[in-house]
């Protein structure tokens, strides 16, 4: 059903040719913004954004008020079909890995739903070419970190060779720092133009929480590789490396946990903030 004959008050007022947005917010230099933003985008979008975001319907009833099939809803729009194919891949690299007990496979669907992670979020729509690998990099080398602080902790009570198996943990986490600082920064430049910004917004605030966190772990991973590894594999030193990398996999839980929100909160844009802007020119 055309966008014009669904069932919603207002539904239209996002659309273009319809003057757009001001209803959704009262400032007017947001409405601006919207408009410019939801005019880019191909019709299909446009027309589920007003049905979910201004009638706010749920997606059984968009898939009514449009009368086609949820399935067919889903994959409507591209954002909606890189969500089902990371989530079908996540699904297969689990079924590969729990019931076919092929780790290779699992590996691959797992590689390939990291990759289809970097197409998703902001970085879908902020500077694509650059943003898009940039992420999902990011999220590959965060994948590696955890899964090897993982294994370290449940094999740390048992499990021969542990002191050949932390070096190595110790050094591919160290090469995943790297990695993912080099990203994290780079998609921070990408998404927020300007270091006034940094701080004037929940974007910022989250990032700057990001990197106390990762500070921490950096120097939980320090003090292990400096002083705990080399004392492997007594038996006390290998009950200080599990808590200690514990440790590691708590404040790594609340940094993704802060991942989790900077790909929901608004990303800061200088004509928003145009003081934070101003500190950002005078810095330079
Ligand atoms: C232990 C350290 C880190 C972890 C576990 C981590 C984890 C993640 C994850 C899982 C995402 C994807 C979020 C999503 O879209 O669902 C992400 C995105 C991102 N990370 Fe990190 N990260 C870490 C360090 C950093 C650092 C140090 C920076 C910056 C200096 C950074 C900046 C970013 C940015 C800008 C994004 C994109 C968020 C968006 O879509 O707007 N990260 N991070």
């Amino acid at each position: 059903m055309p966008m014009d004959e669904a069932p919603m008050m207002g539904l239209a007022s996002l659309t273009p040719d319809r003057g757009a947005a001001p209803e959704a917010t009262s400032d007017p230099r947001v409405a601006a913004i919207l408009r410019e933003a939801i005019e880019a985008l191909g019709e299909s979008d446009r027309e589920v954004i007003n049905l979910r975001h201004v009638g706010g319907l749920s997606f059984k009833q968009m898939a009514d008020a449009l009368d086609e099939p949820l399935g067919t809803l889903l994959t409507a729009t591209a954002p909606g079909r890189v969500e089902l194919a990371r989530a079908a891949l996540a699904l297969l690299a689990l079924w590969a890995l729990a019931l076919a007990r092929r780790p290779g496979l699992a590996l691959a669907f797992a590689a390939a739903a990291l990759a289809a992670s970097g197409a998703t979020g902001h970085a879908a729509a902020i500077h694509p070419t650059w943003s898009v690998p940039a992420k999902a990099i990011h999220v590959a080398a965060v994948a590696v970190w955890l899964g090897g602080l993982a294994v370290l902790f449940a094999t740390a009570r048992a499990g021969d060779d542990f002191r050949g198996l932390a070096m190595r943990v110790s050094s591919l986490s160290l090469a995943a720092v790297v990695v993912l600082t080099v990203t994290g920064v780079l998609q921070t430049l990408l998404f927020v133009p300007g270091l006034g910004l940094l701080v004037c917004c929940a974007y910022g605030a989250v990032i700057l929480a990001k990197l106390v966190g990762l500070g921490a772990l950096v120097a939980i991973g320090a003090r292990n590789r400096i002083r705990l590894v080399p004392g492997l594999p007594a038996e006390g030193t290998r009950a200080a490396l599990r808590r200690a990398v514990a440790w590691e996999l708590v404040v790594m839980t609340m940094v993704l946990l802060a991942a989790g929100l900077l790909a929901y909160a608004p990303v800061p844009r200088p004509d928003l903030h145009p003081g934070a802007h101003a500190t950002h020119m005078e810095m330079n």
